[in-house]
């Protein structure tokens, strides 16, 4: 296992739309689990997705106790989901600030479901499924989008917001 370089907004493995995993509790699925797991500790990210270092599989992983990209946050519980789902519950949207590992220094306004339940696997093929709201909702869409090759400017509908984080945060927190 270990620390892998993230691929940046313009690659295209980061475009393409990734591939359902079809074979859990593998020795491959392991180690891509772990070195997913330390690139986005290491980076300080909140959430990774296997396209991100490369790997164009339906697999993300998003959780924190305390976050500095995102101090004013709820915790969320750390999960990996293999062949994510997601259901919308309910027609209210927000918009939120969001940042990504692949689009470093830069934070885009991006409107998202509010209400949603996910369903998935985890690495042995259990059944995983949960409710989810706010910015757990919001760090589930922004993860599962990389899987259908979306990063979060793509969602921006106002590009005025979007910019440098240093210069965002000044602003507008
Ligand atoms: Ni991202």
């Amino acid at each position: 296992m270990s620390i892998k370089s993230v691929l940046k907004y313009g690659n295209k493995k980061l475009a393409a739309v990734s591939k359902t995993v079809t074979e859990f509790s593998t020795p491959y699925l392991r180690a891509l689990i772990q070195d997913m797991q330390e690139t986005m500790k290491t980076k300080g990210g909140i959430g990774i997705a296997a396209p991100q270092i490369g790997v164009n599989l339906r697999i993300v992983m998003f959780g924190f106790e305390k976050s500095e990209r995102y101090p004013n946050e709820a915790p969320i519980p750390f999960t990996t989901l293999v062949n994510p789902v997601i259901e919308v519950l309910s027609d209210a949207m927000s918009d939120g600030w969001e940042g990504c590992l692949s689009v470093p220094g830069l934070r885009g306004l991006v409107p998202r479901y509010l209400n949603i339940q996910y369903h998935g696997f985890d690495i042995e093929g259990k059944v995983i499924s949960r409710i989810a709201n706010n910015f757990h909702a919001r760090v589930v869409q922004h993860e599962c989008d990389h899987l259908d090759g979306i990063l979060f400017p793509q969602r921006i509908q106002d590009m005025r917001y979007f910019g440098f984080e240093d210069e965002i945060l000044g602003v507008h927190q």
